[in-house]
Parts: structure tokens; C-alpha cells; sequence
């Protein structure tokens, strides 16, 4: 190929390729069971996907309409009032989004100008900081402790300055599995009430919660809600990770702006899905009952582990567990993954690459979202090690 001579300048010029690409690869060539990326080995439900099925016979084909399709937010907006108690009009504050990353993009594609400051938690989810980037935001990153991924909200609240423009807040947290507390909420809304600080809530955990925690959902404060951007993915919550389907709720203003990003962004998502999940979410027990679904995952590969030479906190939401190595080897957390893809046949990622400056805190993040028998493997994979 001719190489292009013109003083190409990269825009994300730090950007290396994707470790879930890395592992997952790696996995793959190795033959090893892929616990890396966050996405289910089973399938989605068949009901679910005869939905898809049928309405691409009735000829749901093409574009839909450009916020989502009149059924699916309305649905959504009902969820969201019987679950949080709050009203967003499925009119003018709720879009139908090609999978959450898309609705991460486009918010701070909408909001983010030059030299505005958007502070993160690290480890955090790889898509912010690039995307911050890219519109020339500058991303504030605070490296949570690695025992606990607990925030201090006072040492947030001296980070704040006149050009703070958003904060990104994870709950439940991915790679942790760690959830905001009610009281992490309120010191949130403590923090941004009377600023013009929006704040993006990544939820498309929210249904994978475990041990009788309650969601806290930013739609729950009201201070919050008047400037939340709430971002989530069906994906996640109906194990169909690659139908790349999500939304975003929001005060019919930031809406306004969001939807103005979205219509050159995608215009629209995804169409038949669109019509198979507002039939879909009729019934609330399909999602109600996946922290029960999940939690009897986490528990079954942490019994079988519990005598293995890894430490580990219980997750408490999310499909990932941490596992801390360091009664095993000095190794970067990096070599030590791609050492037991390669020896031991087990794929999973290191944290590192999460966190402020790719500290080290010698702990790997495997996904349980897998059938029993996957994590019967693997955990007679880890019990050796
Ligand atoms: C915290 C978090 N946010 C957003 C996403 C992206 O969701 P989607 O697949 O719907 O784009 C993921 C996927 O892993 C995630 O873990």
C-alpha cells in the first residue's frame, strides 16, 4: 500500500490496541477457556430472539426512527419510573442507543468542549478517557485504593474548579464489582447541587447487584437526575452483548443536545431488536431476577476456589471477580495473564491496564458470566496454579 506522506498528526496517538482484543485473541489461539472479555458463553433467551426473528419478517427492516422507536422508550420509562420513582418522558428524554458505549460517546461528544475537565475513577472503563480526549477534554483521573475501590468525596471535592465540566461516576463497577453506597450518592449530590457540573452514571450493571444491595441509581437523587446523563446496555442485561443495544435517560435539555450528536453519530439503532425488546420488557422478571441468576455464579466459582492460592472480596455486582495473585509470583499482572492463557489455558485481564499510570496492584479480573461447566473448568484451572 502507498504510504500516505501529508504530516498525519494522531489524534489519540497513546492509543494501543484494546486488551479485551489482546486476550481474547490470545485466547483464542491458545485454546483457552475466555474468561477475559466481560460477555456470556451461553445463550441469549430463544423467546427473545424468535422476537428479532418475527419482527424482521414483518418487515421491520429499516431505519427506525431517529430517538428509538415510540414502544421501547415507552417501556423503558416505565421501568425506570416502577424502579427509581422518577418520570422521564419517553418523548423527549430517552433515546434507543447502539449499545452504551455509543451513548458514552455521543454524551461527551454532545458536552465536552476544549480544555474542560471530566474526572474519572481509575480503574475505569477503557472508553472514557479516549473519547474525553478526542474532543479535547481533559480527563481528571482519580486512582481509587485497590483494597477497597471505596471514593473519598472530600478529595473530589477539592479536584472541583471552574473548569470541571462532568464527572463519570460506574455503579456497579466494572472491573471491581464494587456499588456506590447510598451515601456515596448523597455526597455526590452534596457535591454537584448548585454547580453546573453534569454527571454521566454508567449503569448497564444496574440489574447485576447481589447480596440484597439496592441499586443506586443516579435517577434516584433528585439534584442528580436534573443533570445526569444515565447510560445503560441491554446487552449486559439480556446476554446478547454483541446485538450492541442500549439507551440514555435524560432532563429533556440535555437530551435536546444529545440527540443532535446522535442523528450524525448513528442516527438510529439497530431496528428489529428494537421491536423484539419492547415486547420483551413486558415482563420485568426477565430482569428483576438476574442478580439472583448471577449471584448463584459468583457463588458456585467462589466455592470452588476458596481453597486456591488467589485472594478474593466477594464482588458485589457486575459478572467479575477479582482475583489477587500475589501469594503466587512477582510477575507484572500483564505476563502473569498472558502466562496462564499460555500454560494453564485460562484467559483473563489485567487490571493494570485500568488504572492511573498501569499500577500494578497484582490482581486479575475474571468474568463469570459463563455456564457451570465453564466455571468448573476454570476453577480446576486456578486451584492448581
Ligand atoms: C462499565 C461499562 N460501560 C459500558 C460498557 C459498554 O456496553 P455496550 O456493550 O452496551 O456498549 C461496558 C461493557 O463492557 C462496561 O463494562
Amino acid at each position: 500500500m502507498p504510504i500516505y506522506k501529508d504530516s498525519f498528526q494522531s489524534k489519540l496517538p497513546e492509543i494501543p490496541t484494546s486488551i479485551f482484543s489482546i486476550m481474547s485473541t490470545l485466547a483464542t489461539q491458545q485454546n483457552a477457556l475466555n474468561l477475559s472479555q466481560g460477555f456470556p458463553d451461553f445463550e441469549s433467551d430463544a423467546k427473545l430472539i424468535k422476537l428479532v426473528n418475527k419482527a424482521m419478517v414483518n418487515g421491520k427492516n429499516q431505519y427506525a426512527p431517529m430517538p428509538g422507536i415510540f414502544s421501547l422508550r415507552e417501556q423503558i420509562a416505565q421501568k425506570t419510573e416502577s424502579l427509581y420513582g422518577v418520570s422521564y418522558n419517553p418523548d423527549t428524554e430517552i433515546t434507543i442507543t447502539a449499545g452504551a458505549t455509543q451513548a458514552i460517546f455521543t454524551v461527551i461528544a454532545a458536552t465536552i468542549k476544549k480544555d474542560d475537565e471530566v474526572i474519572i475513577f481509575k480503574p475505569a472503563y477503557d472508553c472514557y478517557e479516549p473519547t474525553i480526549e478526542l474532543f479535547g477534554g481533559k480527563p481528571i483521573a482519580v486512582q481509587l485504593n485497590p483494597e477497597e475501590f471505596s471514593i473519598n468525596w472530600t478529595a473530589i471535592n477539592e479536584l472541583i474548579s471552574d473548569k470541571t465540566r462532568m464527572i463519570i461516576v460506574n455503579t456497579p463497577h466494572n472491573p471491581s464489582g464494587r456499588v456506590l453506597s447510598k451515601n456515596d450518592m448523597l455526597q455526590l449530590e452534596a457535591l454537584l447541587k448548585n454547580t453546573n457540573i453534569l454527571l454521566l452514571s454508567d449503569e448497564v450493571y444496574e440489574h447485576i447487584i447481589f447480596d440484597g444491595e439496592k441499586h443506586q441509581s443516579a435517577a434516584l437523587y433528585p439534584a442528580l437526575v436534573e443533570r445526569t446523563f444515565i447510560v445503560a446496555s441491554f446487552g449486559k442485561t439480556f446476554h446478547n452483548t454483541g446485538w450492541k443495544m442500549g439507551y440514555c435517560i435524560a432532563p429533556a435539555e440535555l437530551t435536546k443536545e444529545f440527540r443532535k450528536v446522535h442523528q450524525f453519530n448513528v442516527f438510529s439503532a439497530n431496528h428489529p431488536t428494537q421491536v423484539a425488546l419492547a415486547e420483551y420488557l413486558k415482563t420485568p422478571s426477565k430482569y428483576l431476577e438476574l442478580g439472583d441468576f448471577y449471584q448463584q455464579k459468583r457463588d458456585l466459582f467462589l466455592s470452588l476456589i476458596k481453597d486456591s492460592r488467589f485472594e478474593f472480596k466477594p464482588s458485589k455486582g457486575t459478572y467479575f471477580q477479582l482475583l489477587n495473585f500475589k501469594n503466587i509470583t512477582n510477575e507484572s499482572d500483564y505476563d502473569f495473564a498472558v502466562r496462564l492463557t499460555k500454560e494453564q489455558k485460562i484467559a483473563s485481564i489485567p487490571i493494570s491496564v485500568f488504572n492511573e499510570n498501569k499500577y500494578d496492584s497484582k490482581v486479575l479480573r475474571f468474568c463469570f458470566a459463563k455456564t457451570d461447566e465453564t466455571l468448573i473448568k476454570a476453577a480446576k484451572i486456578l486451584c492448581n496454579i
